[in-house]
Parts: structure tokens; sequence; C-alpha cells
């Protein structure tokens, strides 16, 4: 009798144990369970390593790349890792997708700074293609180029192409004649100090925007959207993260078409996550403050080349105003479930950058259409099937 007493409350005391642990730091999740912010073990039990990423889905699997953070560094020092799942919940380590380089001489060297990969695939060319923000080692955040790799399978490994600046000599397509005559008026030794009116208007009008033509545009924080029509989009953070670029891709996915536009000039816009429904664009995108989190902002537009109309933060929830502590990095359109879409954000740790942890909330939409992130501490993929 005592031998079951004692054995009833040991399960009790396991299943309690369980309860509360299920959530907190350095314990496996109970299978199904998504728990923002918390430890998140792969199928192996260690916590995924895959930084400022994005998702691809394939042939009945997701695919999630991202940075690998080291224990100390930010820096790239093993490259882009990949995992598998096929329900989004557990994930398989594939390893690395993309391998830093050990020669010194490559742009890719180990100790670069290699940020947001992101990978799509080519219908045409049955090519993954992996575009990714660069900067060469040693030079801070000076370079601001983006590379691009490829590979003929989803978990790589992928072979480096190249890295550069974007779109060298190409003005934005929607930019007239009228506008380019102002913006060859400007005059960089009038506009030393930032942030003065004057300075700003200069801004807007294509004072950067004209410094780096020959070169080609800053790209730093970036994204990669397919839509409807096969047409992919490089989404990135330009001129000195004053101003977003929504740059068309050629049909390879390889290079840039040459067509692009800008958005939110002075608008200080990074980690641009973008989604579409109901044939709108939706974009999330944060603020520039480093590693600290910031008040998420929001976009819409019914062309991919704008005008794109500024909403309030769609956060909701305890620390909403600081982005729950994260910053964005996807929107993922889920596979198989109607209206299912799941924002993603990173929580940096940069003083122990492997600890960083993931932000994945469903995205609630308003009567209206307009999307709403609302915190959770945790959920499973029921939430769609339970809204029903
Ligand atoms: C914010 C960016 O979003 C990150 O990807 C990273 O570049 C940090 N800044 C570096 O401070």
């Amino acid at each position: 009798m005592k031998t079951l007493v004692s054995k009833i409350s040991l399960g009790l005391s396991l299943l309690v144990a369980v309860f509360f642990a299920a959530c907190s730091d350095n314990y496996p999740k109970i299978a199904g369970e998504i728990c923002p912010g918390e430890i998140w073990p792969d199928t192996n039990g260690e916590h995924i390593n895959a930084h400022g990423g994005g998702l691809m889905y394939y042939d009945g699997t997701y695919y999630w790349f991202g940075e690998n953070k080291g224990e100390r560094s930010s820096a790239a020092l093993v490259g882009v890792m990949c995992y598998s799942s096929k329900n989004l919940k557990d994930w398989k380590n594939e390893g690395v997708a993309l391998a830093v380089s050990e020669d010194p001489e490559s742009e890719i060297t180990k100790g670069c700074v290699l940020e947001r990969p992101k990978v799509i695939y080519n219908e045409k060319t049955k090519k993954f293609v992996m575009w990714f923000h660069l900067e060469l080692k040693g030079k801070g955040y000076s370079a601001a180029r983006s590379g691009v790799a490829v590979s003929d399978s989803p978990t790589g490994p992928y072979t480096y192409l190249r890295s550069s600046r974007v779109n060298p000599g190409i003005l934005p397509c929607d930019m007239t004649e009228a506008d380019k005559a102002v913006m060859d008026t400007l005059n960089p030794q009038n506009y030393e100090k930032w942030w003065t009116d004057s300075w700003t208007d200069a801004v807007k009008k294509g004072l950067i925007l004209k410094r780096d033509l020959e070169g080609g545009q800053m790209a730093r924080d970036m994204q990669l959207f397919v839509d409807d029509d096969g047409k992919a989009y490089h989404i990135y953070a330009s001129e000195e993260n004053l101003t977003l670029n929504i740059a068309e891709l050629s049909e390879d996915y390889q290079s840039h078409s040459g067509k692009y536009v800008r958005v939110a000039p002075t608008g200080h816009n990074e980690a641009p996550a973008i989604f579409k429904r109901n044939g709108k664009y939706w974009m999330i995108t944060s603020g520039c403050t480093g590693w600290d989190p910031n008040e998420a902002r929001m976009f819409s537009a019914d062309n991919i080349f704008g005008p794109w109309t500024q909403h309030p933060n769609p956060c909701v929830g305890p620390n909403k105003d600081l982005t729950f502590g994260g910053q964005s990095t996807y929107v993922l359109k889920v596979q198989g479930l109607d209206d299912a879409y799941i924002f993603m954000a990173d929580i940096w740790r940069p003083k122990h950058p492997i600890d960083a942890r993931y932000i994945w909330l469903p995205i609630q939409f308003k009567e209206d259409g307009t999307p709403v992130v609302e915190w959770m501490d945790s959920w499973t993929l029921d939430y769609w099937k339970n809204k029903k």
C-alpha cells in the first residue's frame, strides 16, 4: 500500500514538474508546443542554432536556414545552418548549408559577418538560391554587400557565387526625370549634419542614392519574397539603413534584374519580413537599435513596388512596444492551412549569441484585414484548427 501511495505521489510530482518545466529554460518542450522566447531543442536535444533565419517549403518539408552563432561572437565562424521539419515543431539538424571559408582571401572567410540568410527555390532552373547580408572580415558594417550561393539540394552544400552592392549605375524604376534633376542638384557638402530638416529632405530626394549610384546601393538586413507569378524580390535596408529597397531578381534568382524602388526613405527600417494575403502585401520591420529590441513597424501595399502605407505597430500584449524583446526575421505562410501565417523574430543575446531565442507567433487578422501579432507564452498549430 505504502509503495502504491509513493508511486502515485512520485507520478503526480513528475506531472507537476513536467507542467511547470514545459516552457522554461533548458527543458525540452512538450511535443507540439511552440514556446516563444524559450530554449527550442532540435531532435538531438540541442537549442536550434539558426538565427536571423527564414523558412522554405519544398516537397512536403520545411527547411529553416539561419546564422550559426557562437558562444562569444556574433561573427560567422561556421556559416549558415539548415534544419528540416515536416510539422514545424520538431527540427532535425541538417548541418551547415553554406560553410564559411578557411581561405583568408575569401569574401566569406571565417570571421566575416554573414547575416539573415534566406533561401528560395527556382522552379525553372531547379536550383535552391541563398541570399544573405555580407560584411567583409575586419571591416565592421561598411561593406553592406549582398552575397549569393546556390545548390541542387535544399540542405546544400551551397556553392558561394559572389557578393556585391546592388544595382550599380541604376536608378529606381519609379524615379521621374524631374526627380532625377532634383537629385542631381544635391551637394553632399551642404548636408554634413544628419537629422536636420534639410538633410532629411535631401536624403528623401536621393542624397545617398546618388552617392552610391556608381558602386551600387548598400544592402544590409534582408528578405526574399517569391510572388504568385514566380517573380522573386530582394528587400533590404539600404542607404546607411535609412531606406528600404525592393529589388526584383533575375529569372534565375541569382542576380538583380535592375528594377527596384525605394521605400520609406529616412524611415530607418531594418529586419523586413514580408508576406502576401488576399492580394495585399504586408511588411513588418524594426527600427535600428543594433541588437537591442525596438518597436515593430508595419507597412502595406497593393503592388509590391508600392506605394507602401505605414500602419501602427501590429504587436499586442506585454512588451509590445519592444516587439516582445525581439526583432522580425520572417513571416511564414503555413502550407495546407487556410489563412495561417507565423510571425518570426529573434531575441538577440549579443553577450552570449548562441543563446539567442526565437519568437514564433500566429498572425491574427482584424475584420479589415490588418495583421495583429499577439503574445502567447505557448501555442500549437491547432491554433488554426481551433479557430474554425
Ligand atoms: C540589427 C540587425 O537587424 C542584425 O541583423 C544585426 O545586423 C545587428 N543589427 C548588428 O548590430
